[in-house]
């Protein structure tokens, strides 16, 4: 294969403009296709909001960014790109349809990843004629900062593509989490669909509010998640015996009645509750404000990780990975 010189990026909303942004400041050129009427305004702009941030989080004043360019035909993206990452709207029916478009004039070495929060890669491979090069590569939002992609293989995804994609994210400064075998939901978002089902359980029962419930893991967990999962944290929750003494304290055959998984039943009153309360916490911010004070956050806490050279901070200790040209 080819370095990988172009991106070519399909929708370019919420995380393909992350993506744009990830790649551009690493020198690599991006060429975009998004069907919305001002999607190229809006992309300019989405990229010049996460610019500063992605300086401070890399340490540099500057750097020779790719360039940006923009197109209305999808299949002269694809002749043009030596990477394809898919982000249009999460339809199946919409990114099959995609892809066996992708497919049919991208080069044949071009890996065509989809960035979908949930879908199997082998649904989304199965018109194409070369369906040995697509993968899932699941981001997170705000692309551009957070480090993580979990990359899966569908029935006909070869070692090699999961080989070179773990490659080329990693040289795009990422964490690459590469799954064995494809699932609905991957990884990630299951445990998050998990936390939200229960987290609508406790809305659902009026047990606390919106902002209640975000602070139940805003000021205890999740400042323990921002560098170790689930079992690290029990591991170090069974004292000196570690997960061997937290089995037998808390028997794992025991069922609690501690989760309601189960989707719970919807309701007008659920979605009150919600908007209502999500906006009572935004305390009359905007979301772009919002969003602004995220990065600033984020962009600290992965410092102080780089510091202690542990969990998301270790991308940054690995080196910048800006190329430049
Ligand atoms: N938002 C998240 O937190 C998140 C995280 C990880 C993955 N994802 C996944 O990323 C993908 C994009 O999600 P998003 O949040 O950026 O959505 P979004 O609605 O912000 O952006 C989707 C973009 O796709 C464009 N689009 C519509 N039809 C298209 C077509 N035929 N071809 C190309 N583009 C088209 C839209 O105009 C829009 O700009 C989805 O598969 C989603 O599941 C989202």
């Amino acid at each position: 294969m080819s370095a990988v010189r172009t991106v070519g990026i399909v929708g370019t909303g919420v995380i393909g403009a992350g993506w744009a942004a990830r790649f551009l400041v690493r020198g690599i050129d991006v060429i975009a296709f998004d069907p919305a009427d001002g999607a190229e305004e809006a992309l300019r702009k989405k990229v010049a909001t996460a610019w500063p941030s992605m300086l401070r989080l890399l340490g540099e004043d500057h750097v020779e960014a790719g360039k940006l360019s923009f197109t209305s035909d999808v299949r002269e993206l694809a002749q043009a790109s030596d990477w394809i990452q898919e982000a249009a709207p999460e339809r199946e029916d919409l990114k099959i349809r995609l892809f066996k478009e992708l497919d049919e004039v991208a080069r044949p070495d071009v890996i065509i990843a989809s960035s979908s929060s949930g879908y199997l890669p082998s649904r989304l491979q199965m018109e194409c004629r070369h369906p040995g090069r697509v993968i899932i590569g699941h981001p997170f939002n705000p692309v551009y900062l957070l480090p993580l992609v979990e990359i899966v293989p569908g029935d006909k995804t070869t070692d090699e593509t999961m080989e070179r994609a773990t490659r080329f994210y990693e040289s795009a400064g990422m964490h690459v989490l590469r799954l064995k075998k494809e699932i609905d939901g991957y990884i990630c978002d299951r445990l998050q669909e998990a936390l939200w089902r229960e987290a609508l359980h406790l809305i659902k029962k009026d047990v606390a509010t919106t902002g209640e419930i975000d602070d139940s893991i805003a000021y205890s967990a999740g400042l323990r998640w921002a560098f170790m999962g689930p079992f690290l944290t029990f591991h170090l929750a069974g004292g000196e015996g570690g997960m061997r003494h937290f089995l037998d304290q808390f028997d794992p055959e025991m069922d609690l009645p501690w989760t309601d998984l189960p989707f719970p039943e919807w309701s007008d009153e659920m979605s009150s509750r919600l908007i209502e309360g999500c906006e009572k916490q935004a305390a009359g911010r905007s979301v772009s404000e919002w969003e602004a004070k995220r990065n600033e956050v984020l962009v600290d806490i992965m410092h102080v990780l780089e510091k202690h050279g542990i969990g998301a901070g270790t991308v940054l200790s690995r080196g910048t990975a800006v190329t430049g040209r």
